[in-house]
């Protein structure tokens, strides 16, 4: 008898389509500009090739990790998204219903639909929230106390939107929030002199144009929260992140949305594990679809990867719970596939080159003294393989493994 739910993400894209409104669609699925790097985030990752080993006894997959403290049951988070009641009535209410279903962790934007605090009232599984620093500092730190007091356990402040991209699909659509839809975690802005509606461009009051690495210093002394800069595609901003006081760094490109052109996240996710050496957890996201992409980013350094459309396909297909567990069914498929043991210690060296090409005997010996990473480890069985990609500074992105022709 044929299937009658999804098999895989893909088919929910197209069950949603057909549910969301052509405003909602387009905010959702479109990029910056042509959407070059948008389809690049999703050709690079396939191209990208995996080298399986075998024999290597795969009946045991484990896909747990610990993550910034946190124990989670697989290394697939949700990312940041806004505006999620275009796509479902209850909006982020039922993404978070979902994720807690799971166990999936889930980043809650600052422009959602729905406030911290109603979110953190369903939440069954950790929660991160997103921050876009606001011009108004004090009320930045307002919100960011808002979320440590509501149990939140890391702050993510978005690095790659000093303004929006250039989304011509939500301009062509005049995207806007329909009547009594609002933007409650900015609630109170407008009486700073800030009007909360959403513009454009350089324009849009939510986000600061000025932010540097000060400020990020400044979010890391304010809060008690692990912060997690997102956004970052050069590896010398990982390293600067660091610097500056970051716990964790996140390889992204916000989903091909705003500056087009630049690499797709896989392509500069190995040059960015070099530089990270080990010293924090990597997150990735852009593309993210299936368990082998999962396991293609933890091979090339990511502790973990966000995805953010396809929740919101299953959010707009209003079948959110079954498309999380199928996430972690194909993690299991691609981890055996692939045939590591088990996911295990990442060693606490810097990455060598030849990392992922020791053979069965190899074994993971090291451990972090705060964070445990799941990680194709030495024992590791998979070889990832790039061709030609255009990497950060537009040179092949070097890696063990990876052959440039
Ligand atoms: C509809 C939509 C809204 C988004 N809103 C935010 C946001 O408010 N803050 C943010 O940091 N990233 C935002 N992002 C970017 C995601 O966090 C993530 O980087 C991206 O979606 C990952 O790529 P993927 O959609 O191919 O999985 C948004 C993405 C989408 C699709």
């Amino acid at each position: 008898m044929a299937a009658t739910l999804p098999v895989n993400l893909h088919e929910y894209e197209q069950l949603a389509r057909a549910a969301m409104s052509e405003m909602a669609w387009d905010y959702m699925a479109g990029g910056g500009g042509d959407e070059v790097t948008l389809r690049w985030n999703r050709e690079r990752l396939d191209a990208t090739r995996l080298l399986p080993r075998v024999l290597r006894d795969v009946g045991t997959v484990d896909t747990r990790l610990t993550l910034l403290g946190l124990p989670l049951p697989f290394p697939v988070l949700l990312a940041p998204t806004g505006f999620q009641r275009l796509f479902h009535p209850e909006g982020e209410l039922a993404t978070a219903r979902g994720a807690g279903a799971t166990g999936a962790l889930y980043t809650l934007s600052t422009p959602a639909t729905t406030s911290l605090e109603d979110v953190a009232r369903v939440a069954k599984a950790p929660l991160w929230f997103q921050l876009y620093v606001q011009r108004d500092r004090e009320f930045t730190l307002e919100l960011v106390k808002r979320a440590e007091a509501h149990g939140y356990r890391a702050i993510v402040l978005t690095a790659d939107t000093p303004v929006l991209g250039a989304r011509d699909r939500e301009q062509r659509r005049q995207l806007e929030l329909p009547p009594g839809m609002e933007l409650p975690n900015l609630r109170g802005l407008a009486g700073r002199g800030d009007e909360p509606t959403f513009q454009h461009g350089s324009r849009n009051p939510f986000l600061d144009p000025s932010l540097t690495w000060k400020d990020v210093d400044w979010l890391a002394r304010s809060t008690k929260l692990p912060v997690v800069v997102k956004g970052v595609l050069h590896p010398d901003d990982a390293r600067l992140a660091l610097e500056h006081g970051a716990a964790a760094v996140g390889v992204s490109n916000h989903g091909g949305r705003n500056l087009d052109t630049v690499p797709a996240t896989i392509d500069a996710l190995p040059a960015i594990a070099d530089a990270v050496a080990g010293r924090a957890p990597i997150l990735f996201d852009g593309g993210v679809r299936r368990g082998v992409d999962v396991v293609k980013a933890l091979a090339l350094g990511a502790a973990a990867v966000m995805i953010g459309r396809p929740y919101l396909w299953g959010l707009g297909a209003a079948l959110r719970h079954r498309h999380l567990q199928l996430g972690h069914e194909q993690l299991h498929h691609a981890r055996a596939g692939a045939a590591p043991r088990a996911l295990s210690t990442r060693p606490a060296e810097a990455p060598r080159r030849d990392h992922w090409r020791l053979g069965p005997g190899a074994r993971s010996h090291h451990r972090y003294s705060d964070f445990n990473l799941p990680h194709v480890s030495r024992a590791a069985a998979v070889t990832p393989q790039s061709f030609g990609a255009p990497g950060v500074g537009a040179q092949p992105v070097p890696f063990g493994g990876v052959v440039p022709v």
